[in-house]
């Protein structure tokens, strides 16, 4: 495990981002875009915009799914998938093992608001991730300025499940488009 740069700390611990930038997928740019918890899909348009040539959305609020249903609407390249991320994401893994396709992962599903004590599935994500026949996707998780507190989960169970997906990923933390170094890239 190799971390490049260090995360911010006790900045801007309350408000939840909404993630992504063209800029951030374009310099991880993999064929395939996948983002669980894809909320209104800004950041499928943002992936489409960088030069993904398919994209995944996963999200579990019905108002969202069909929101993004009307908004991608006749995109063939585009799939919503409406439910949780824990029961879709190793579907899709199992998708690009088996096109033998590399993606760009973006795990941003969590509630929105106050998150004590609502479940994060962030760590169930990347078990499911390390199940990959090829683990050399790469991964991005926003909102990590929530860690060990608002959000459930601590930083250095999250560095170390990474590892064990591929030793050799590299770390790096990236700005959003609301926070410094708030989303953690891992990649070969
Ligand atoms: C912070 S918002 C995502 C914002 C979005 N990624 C963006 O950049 O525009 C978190 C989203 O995760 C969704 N969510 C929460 N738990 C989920 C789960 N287990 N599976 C899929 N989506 C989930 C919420 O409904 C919400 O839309």
């Amino acid at each position: 495990m190799k971390i490049l740069t260090g995360p911010i700390t006790g900045k801007n611990q309350r408000s939840i981002s909404m993630g992504n930038t063209v800029e951030l997928i374009k310099k991880y740019l993999q064929p395939v875009y996948v983002e669980t918890g894809c909320a209104m899909g800004d950041g499928i348009v943002k992936a489409m915009e960088a030069g993904a040539q398919r994209c995944y959305g996963i999200e579990c609020n019905p108002e969202f799914v069909l929101h993004c249903q009307k908004k991608f609407e006749g995109e063939k390249n585009i799939k919503i998938l409406p439910g949780k991320s824990e029961k879709h994401l190793l579907d899709v893994i199992e998708i690009l093992n088996h096109k033998r396709e590399r993606a760009l992962i973006f795990l941003d599903a969590h509630k929105v608001g106050p998150c004590k004590l609502e479940s994060y599935p962030l760590h169930i994500e990347l078990r499911q991730l390390g199940m990959a026949k090829t683990n050399s996707h790469t991964i991005m998780i926003d909102d990590i300025r929530l860690f060990d507190g608002e959000l459930q989960i601590k930083n250095r169970d999250v560095l170390r499940m990474i590892d064990e997906i591929n030793p050799g990923y590299k770390m790096v933390y990236e700005d959003s488009n609301t926070n410094e170094k708030d989303v953690l890239v891992a990649y070969l």
